[in-house]
């Protein structure tokens, strides 16, 4: 960690700089430079589903990492306000696993890259760090169009999560999330326990409990928009189902 920072300090231009940061997100920034995102998400873009004018509409994404989905909804117009974590202490580790990441304070700024990331494309986005659990629409107010992207897996309390992303929706939700075709049957509600020891992965829901989340969390027009898989860069050459679901808020 002290090794990356001080590559960083040291960068003496973006293309150093970039060399020097982690990064979560594929993102194409000025001067051909193309960050070496564990996923790329570019060609997804087009399947999400967002309006392709958002001007004027208050958009959240929520889990922003990098910054890519946001970025993406500000080139549409939106006024964004993207929250994550100010830091790894703040996930949901298993007990075991937590007091090891705080005695040995192994926390992370999650938020280094997303800023380098905002200062090159001269993006007006609005990082606040904030858990998913502490969203409030008295301290953010509410958003027209709310980005949840892969987030849910990675909670002890997924429903309690959404109920906090309705809470500050006024319209739509976009959610991308993970879910496990070899336990969808029709009509029922399966769901299978990972316990957050393998890389903070808590459940692998049926795409059905999925949807089923999000109508319990009080959201309607509950709709599956697509389903794809997604590869990583380092490993899982196919990659995890996924679903990209869209609902209303009234
Ligand atoms: C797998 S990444 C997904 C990044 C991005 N949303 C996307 O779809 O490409 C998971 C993200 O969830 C964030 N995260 C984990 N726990 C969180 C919490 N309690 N509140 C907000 N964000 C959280 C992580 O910091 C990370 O940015």
């Amino acid at each position: 960690l002290a090794t990356s920072r001080r590559k960083r300090d040291k960068a003496a231009n973006l293309a150093e700089l970039v060399e020097a940061s982690s990064w979560y997100h594929t993102i194409e920034l000025p001067g051909g430079i193309v960050t070496k995102g564990a996923y790329d998400h570019r060609p997804l873009v087009q399947h999400m589903g967002f309006p392709e004018n958002l001007t004027g509409q208050r958009a959240l994404d929520v889990a922003t990492f990098d910054g890519f989905w946001a970025f993406e909804l500000e080139r549409r117009g939106a006024d964004v306000v993207a929250v994550d974590v100010e830091d790894a202490i703040g996930y949901d580790w298993p007990t075991g696993v937590r007091e090891i990441v705080e005695n040995e304070h192994l926390g992370v700024d999650v938020g280094a890259s997303f800023e380098v990331a905002r200062a090159a494309l001269g993006s007006k986005v609005r990082r606040v760090p904030c858990s998913v659990y502490r969203l409030d629409p008295d301290e953010l107010g509410k958003f027209d169009l709310v980005f949840a992207g892969d987030l849910l897996l990675h909670l002890e309390r997924p429903l309690e999560a959404l109920r906090r992303i309705r809470s500050v929706t006024s319209a739509k939700l976009v959610l991308a999330d993970r879910y496990d075709p070899s336990i969808s049957r029709r009509g029922s509600r399966l769901i299978r326990y990972e316990g957050g020891w393998q890389g903070l992965e808590w459940w692998a829901p049926s795409l059905e409990t999925l949807a089923q989340w999000v109508i319990d969390a009080g959201f309607e027009d509950v709709e599956v928009k697509c389903v794809y898989q997604l590869a990583t860069r380092f490993s899982d050459p196919a990659g995890w189902h996924r679903a990209v679901i869209h609902a209303s808020a009234y």
